[in-house]
């Protein structure tokens, strides 16, 4: 059975992590207390809506998928693209299907695709679709058991009306981990292979500027490395080869 990604794979993150799993994760787990304090949440708008934003590869949907897995929530991740990739019109429709009688987390992906700010020569595709998400995250602020969360590298680029449905506190921003998370996202991946690396001193400074996903990609060129070589142990010699290719 295929392992899948929880919360302790995710290294560091900590604030990040806490924001989510205390306003998305715990009025589900604590479903009873939570409909004993909040008694008309049709009345309360609950704005269940958050913005990841930052460089690529920094565990913007890991993160996601690490707390939905381990708190078995659903969670349905959308490309934006898969909405802009339709005819005017069946995109808003697909939309309104994916939220229709869903609970759950709904992350949608480059949100910047379908909600940047109105240019002139905007298309009526990407306004439509925005409209409709607009329309879809009031309709759904009634029901605390739906969540909407979006991801983007250019938050800079986002529609006000958009924001302002995305409380400030629910505005988060994933950093390059810095020289000490490196360290330790190093050694989680390493958790996953069979390796002799004692110290991780002399790569860590080799990798600066490196996000999670970088640093996943040249363990497992590292790996083929070792493969070519038919061991079967990772060792640092390996990874020097790796980050040399690169
Ligand atoms: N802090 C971290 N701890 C553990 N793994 C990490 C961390 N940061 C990144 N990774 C790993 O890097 C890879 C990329 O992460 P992910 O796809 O979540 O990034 P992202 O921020 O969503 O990127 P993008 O903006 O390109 O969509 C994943 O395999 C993830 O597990
Ligand atoms: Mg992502």
């Amino acid at each position: 059975m295929q392992k899948k990604i929880m919360l302790e794979d995710i290294v560091g993150l900590d604030k990040q992590k806490a924001q989510i799993h205390d306003f998305i994760f715990l009025p589900l787990i604590q479903k009873e207390l939570y409909q004993q304090l909040v008694k008309y949440p049709e009345k309360l708008k609950i704005r269940k809506n958050f913005l990841l934003y930052g460089p690529p590869g920094t565990a913007k949907t890991s993160l996601v998928q690490a707390l939905a897995q381990t708190y078995e929530v659903p969670f349905t991740l959308v490309q934006s693209t898969q909405f802009l990739n339709q005819y005017v019109g069946a995109g808003a429709e697909t939309m309104r299907k994916i939220y229709s009688n869903y609970t759950g987390i709904i992350f949608i992906d480059e949100i910047d695709l379908i909600a940047q700010k109105q240019k002139n020569n905007s298309s009526q595709k990407s306004d439509d679709l925005l409209i409709q998400l607009l329309m879809l995250l009031d309709g759904v602020a009634t029901n605390y058991e739906i969540s909407t969360i979006t991801a983007t590298n250019k938050p800079e680029v986002l529609d006000e009306r958009f924001l302002s449905r995305i409380p400030q506190k629910n505005r988060l921003f994933f950093p390059l981990p810095d020289e000490e998370q490196r360290k330790k996202i190093f050694e989680k991946k390493l958790t996953y292979v069979s390796h002799n690396i004692e110290n991780l001193d002399n790569i860590i400074p080799l990798t600066k500027n490196y996000h999670g996903r970088q640093i996943e990609d040249l363990i497992v060129e590292a790996c083929n490395i070792a493969l070519k070589d038919k061991r079967t142990h990772l060792t640092s010699n390996d990874l020097h080869l790796a980050l040399e290719e690169n």
